[in-house]
Formats: C-alpha cells, structure tokens, sequence
C-alpha cells in the first residue's frame, strides 16, 4: 500500500469514526448502528445510496440486505467487483419504517459524504435514486429526465440511476436500471480510456457513439479561438447532456491539438439547424467555440 493510500484509508477510517458517534440529526436516537459506507481508498468509482433499512441498522455495513443483493448482481453483470467500489449512503442512520429522509437529515449528513469525496476522488459517482440525485444534483432534478445520462461537474462524472428498491418493486423500473447499469460501464470504459490524450483506447472511441461509428469533431476556421463542428448524430443517449459532450468535445481537442481546450460556447441543432437540447433525439449538430489553453 503506497502512502498515499494509507493516508486516505486513515482519513477515512477517521470520518467513519465520527459519522458511528454522530448526534448531528434526530435519526440517531433510532439506530443500532450508525452505517459509514465502505470500501477502499482509492476506488475511483463511488455509490450513493438513500440510507441504511432494518439489515444495515443491524449490521453497520451498506447495502447487505435485499437491495444490496440486486446491487451485487448489477455489479456482477457490468463485470465491475464490489471488493473495488466505495459504497455509501446520502443518510448514515435509518430512517424510521424506511421513510424518505427528511431534508434536513439530508443537510446534516452531507458534510460527511463531502469530506468522503475528498478523501476518495471518485472519477465517477453514482447516484442511486431519488434521494441521492436531489442531494448531490441538485433538488429541481427530476430521476425519470436524468437517469441514465452522464453529467460531467467539478471535474468528475456523475450518474444518476434508479434505486435498487425501486426495481424490487416494479418489474419495469428492474429493466431500467439493467440498461442504466450498462450505460453506466459505457461511462467507465470511456472514462478509463479516453483521460489520457496520447492513450485512448480504441474501444473507448467507439463506447462513445451507439453504433461504433465515430465522427470527430471538426475545426472549421481557427482564429483567436477555433471554431467546431460535431456531427452528434451518433453520440450514444448515455453522454447527450450538454455538460458531457463539452467534456468529451475538450477531450477530443486535447487529443488533437496536445493543449488544453475550453468551450467558450456551445450551440446543438437538429437536421434543420434549429436549436434542440443535446437529449433530444433529433439533436445532429453541435457548433462550439473553443479557446486553446497550454500545451500538454
Ligand atoms: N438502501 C439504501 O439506500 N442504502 C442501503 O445501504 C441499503 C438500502
């Protein structure tokens, strides 16, 4: 273990601590265990779930009953092991009868998962049903607009998807997140593959579109700052937000050009060149402005 890694594990271990004597909310006086979340240090990939129900109470550990048995399944199937995510909560203490936490639970625990990102750097977080997306995305996202699709911010991806319950509970929810999850490896490969500009991956490039077939951005005039065209027609649902594809437009600039690259602007239309948001399916074409930062 590098003494980066120790050092994070402490860290952790040190937050783990406060959260099991943690007063800060009512929902402590119900509890047998308080339930900090688990795994290694240096997981690149973080879960959040809701809050703990009646076996992780008893236990002290995340997703161990009949949720946490789907969510190992998930896992199994997207080939991702559990032993290597980080597995957490939005709430560290359950709510009684498995109620929704209450918003001011919510702000109470929150500081404890922001110092846990700290200390992790999680590259990707996934969001796991509503109660986490509100917390961490923001209270206006609705799930059934935003699951599924990734959102790049402060410098890491986040990914909202249904909650593990949910799918107990309706069969239609379970296919969902089946296909979420499969979206959310999609998200990892390009993740892994793409990060560094001198070494992509190639079958990080085709993860990108639906059909394998890639188009590249194209800079059509280059003055104090390049002007670009995409033809999105291809980009997979998965990275239709606008923050992704500026991310994975920079990304291809970065490639070509070994500099940084900021989009000063972004415009998408359909074939029709009106102006339609990245989601929709008629989205074709993206206009960006983009200023060139330090070579790499
Ligand atoms: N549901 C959650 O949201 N978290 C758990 O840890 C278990 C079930």
């Amino acid at each position: 273990m590098s003494s980066s890694v120790r050092e994070a594990s402490a860290a952790l271990e040190a937050i783990a601590r406060e959260i099991r004597s943690c007063t800060r909310c009512p929902l402590h006086e119900g509890r047998t265990h308080a339930v900090p979340g688990e795994g290694p240090p240096d997981a690149p990939l973080l879960f959040v779930g809701e809050g703990p129900g009646a076996e992780e109470d008893q236990q002290g550990r995340p997703f161990v009953g009949a949720a946490g048995r789907l969510l190992d399944r998930l896992l199994a199937s997207i080939r991702v092991p559990r032993e290597k995510v980080f597995i957490t909560n939005t709430v560290r203490c359950r709510p009684p009868g498995n109620r929704e936490p209450r918003p001011d639970e919510v702000a109470a625990c929150l500081p404890y998962l922001v110092r846990q990102m700290s200390v992790l750097q999680p590259r990707v977080v996934c969001l796991l049903g509503a109660t986490a997306t509100r917390a961490l995305l923001g209270s206006d996202q609705k799930l059934n607009q935003v699951h599924g699709r990734a959102v790049r911010e402060a410098g890491r991806w986040w990914f909202a998807t249904y909650h593990p319950a949910a799918a107990l509970r309706s069969a239609s929810v379970a296919n969902a997140l089946q296909e979420d999850f499969r979206r959310l490896r999609r998200l990892v490969d390009v993740e892994w593959g793409t990060e560094v500009p001198d070494r992509w991956k190639p079958g990080a490039l085709q993860k990108i579109f639906a059909d394998g077939e890639a188009t590249e951005p194209v800079v059509v005039s280059e003055a104090d700052s390049l002007r670009v065209t995409w033809d999105v027609g291809a980009v997979h649902p998965t990275f239709r937000t606008e923050s992704a594809l500026v991310e994975l437009l920079c990304r291809f600039l970065r490639r070509q050009r070994k500099a940084q690259a900021e989009v000063v602007s972004l415009q998408t239309t359909d074939a029709h060149s009106r102006r339609v948001p990245p989601e929709s399916p008629v989205c074709v074409h993206l206009y960006a402005e983009v200023r060139l930062g330090p070579q790499l």
